[in-house]
């Protein structure tokens, strides 16, 4: 990655940013970097279970229309994420009873409203996130313990509301973590022995400045060897994954954050390019990264793009 041209017209495959509709507005550099730099988009979290599906009888589409709309002005290719995961669940369904079917029926309402009201402008979905624990077996959720296969319902359920839309499995950290990798290898063999329409695997991305290489390729030519779609769907290299205060991010931690990139992109160029969805970085700028916000974590540098929206020389 050079510090110019545009990111966009570097790659050969659509480059993406999860995204906040509220900084699109309020921020100017936000949006112009956004619109610029990028030819993907993902909702940070206005497609989540939460935010559009408040309370049992109400959905509210209009955060995520916003970014949909910025996305269509600009013929962006748009990302849904996500549609079944156990974090950013509305109370309402936390508290839900009811027997299997009750269950069931209530996931196949959420996932098919919301597939249906962005049917045609959004790409793909992340159907499921984040199903496995790091050793490998089925992470206890209110789904796994309510609905025993809604793994491939919910992917049957999406495909029947969109039949064009490309379907990913989701997860994190399959580095490193060679049970959990086999854990998302084995679902996606059962899936496609059943004929459960999965079409792709979101590999998120979160790593850290000490990722073991290896373990990252590794990871990437197994999912690859699915023959599925691949998506690096929320990437950051993060510098400071220790939370040190007194960190700091000099030119070592630069240039070390530089390397892993690289890596990172080679090996997306490396999959074969009917398999290439895309590659997504989890925000733009450092300062609105979710490292910073959601783990408190002050001193982390982990995007191509510093605090005053500048371009890293990465
Ligand atoms: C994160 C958002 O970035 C935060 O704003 C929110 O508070 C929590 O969720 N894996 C995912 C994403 O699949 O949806 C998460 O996004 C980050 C981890």
């Amino acid at each position: 990655l050079g510090q110019s041209p545009l990111l966009k017209d570097q790659v050969s495959f659509p480059i993406g940013a999860s995204m906040n509709p509220r900084l699109l507005v309020e921020n100017e550099a936000y949006l112009k970097l956004a619109s610029s730099e990028f030819n993907s988009v993902t909702a940070e979290n206005h497609m989540k279970m939460m935010l559009v599906h408040p309370e049992a009888n109400r959905f509210d589409f209009s955060k995520g229309d916003e970014i949909v709309r910025f996305a269509q002005g600009q013929q962006k290719r748009m990302h849904g994420h996500t549609l079944v995961w156990h974090n950013q669940v509305p109370k309402w369904m936390q508290d839900f009873t009811g027997d299997e079917k009750a269950w069931e029926d209530m996931l196949k309402n959420h996932i098919q409203t919301v597939v249906k009201h962005y049917k045609g402008q959004v790409a793909g979905w992340d159907v499921v996130n984040e199903s496995f624990l790091d050793y490998g077996s089925l992470r206890p959720t209110i789904w796994s313990k309510n609905i025993p296969d809604y793994i491939a319902k919910s992917f049957q359920w999406a495909n029947e509301a969109d039949p064009n839309a490309t379907l990913f499995y989701n997860d994190y950290g399959q580095d490193g973590k060679p049970k959990k990798m086999q854990a998302i290898l084995d679902m996606v063999r059962d899936l496609q022995a059943r004929h459960i329409p999965i079409h792709g695997l979101g590999l998120q991305m979160h790593i850290n400045i000490n990722a073991k290489n290896e373990d990252i390729q590794g990871v990437i030519e197994q999912s690859t060897a699915t023959g599925l779609a691949i998506h690096f769907s929320e990437l950051d290299v993060a510098v400071n994954p220790k939370n040190d205060s007194t960190f700091v991010y000099d030119d070592a931690a630069k240039s070390a954050q530089s390397e892993k990139l690289k890596l990172v992109f080679q090996a997306y160029r490396a999959i074969p390019k009917k398999q290439q969805y895309g590659i997504t970085f989890w925000n733009i700028g450092d300062r609105d990264s979710w490292l910073r916000g959601y783990f408190k974590r002050p001193k982390e540098y982990p995007l191509l793009f510093d605090d005053q929206y500048n371009r890293k020389a990465i």
